[in-house]
């Protein structure tokens, strides 16, 4: 028996087969979830890439800064899951401008999309979910470690770093819901999200040799395993906590 055998999960930010969530998603079938993927904008991309999972799933659209999209979710979900023990949030985007060592000329406007799609909607998913997550779960965001300034990653940075905060806000405010909330801080991957970063090779580059345990930046599976180990029963006692999943590089000086 899988780890999340009879679990019903809501997957978002799927894109390519090299999405984060593409992992969590092909692992939470193995472990023996049931899924529901959302999808931005390309859904014809999604939906291809959906049939690549073991088992394909129904995939929604979702576009995070909509309030229609939002308000309808739960509805939408209901009708394949009935209810929701688990949610995944693996959304982020920022303008060009706001990324790549812009920082000191980058527009609020361009900041203020930053900051509603990639820390905002961490919220706006967990409420826009909660009225199916009656029996409580687990809420799972993916997060880069936002305790320092990194080269390149800028107002992404400031996002990450209101994420974090959220995060924890909303371990607060969903406990009596019997809903734990965590953050999975991964090491940098090479995904769209990652590759539209001018600048990203200096991670790739400089990464793997400060990681401890070496990091490979192909591999989404360590962080995905963390996000399903997160949203199974084996984290109880565990809510408002940020698992780094880096090759060690966040605690390490240098
Ligand atoms: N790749 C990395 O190095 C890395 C490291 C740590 C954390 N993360 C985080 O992991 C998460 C997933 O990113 P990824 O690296 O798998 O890249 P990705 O490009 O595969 O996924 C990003 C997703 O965000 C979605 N998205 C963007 N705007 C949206 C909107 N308005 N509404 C709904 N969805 C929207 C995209 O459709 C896409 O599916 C992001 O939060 C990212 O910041 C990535």
């Amino acid at each position: 028996m899988g780890i999340l055998e009879g679990k019903r999960l809501l997957v978002t930010g799927v894109l390519t087969d090299s999405s984060i969530a593409f992992s969590v998603a092909k692992l939470a079938q193995q472990e023996g979830a049931q899924i529901v993927l959302t999808g931005f904008g390309r859904l014809s991309l999604v939906e291809r890439i959906a049939k690549r999972l073991p088992e394909p799933p129904p995939v929604l659209e979702l576009d995070v800064t909509s309030t229609e999209h939002l308000d309808s979710l739960a509805d939408r979900v209901g009708e394949h899951l009935g209810g929701l023990d688990g949610v995944v949030h693996a959304i982020g985007f920022a303008p060009q401008t706001a990324l790549g060592g812009n920082f000191l000329n980058t527009s609020w406007e361009d900041v203020a999309t930053a900051v509603q799609v990639s820390t905002y909607s961490f919220k706006s998913l967990a409420v826009a979910a909660l009225p199916l997550m009656k029996e409580g779960g687990a809420i799972v965001g993916l997060d880069f470690d936002a305790t320092k300034a990194w080269p390149v990653y800028d107002w992404m940075g400031v996002a990450k770093a209101g994420l974090e905060s959220c995060s924890r806000y909303l371990a607060r405010d969903l406990g009596k819901h019997g809903i734990r909330v965590n953050l999975v801080a991964a090491g940098p991957l090479r995904t769209m999200a990652a590759k539209s970063i001018p600048g990203f090779g200096e991670f790739e580059d400089s990464w793997p040799a400060k990681a401890p345990i070496g990091w490979d930046i192909n591999d989404p599976i360590p962080a995905a395993k963390a996000c399903v180990a997160l949203l199974s029963d084996w984290f109880p006692a565990t809510t408002g906590e940020i698992v780094h999943v880096d090759g060690g590089v966040h605690a390490i000086g240098a």
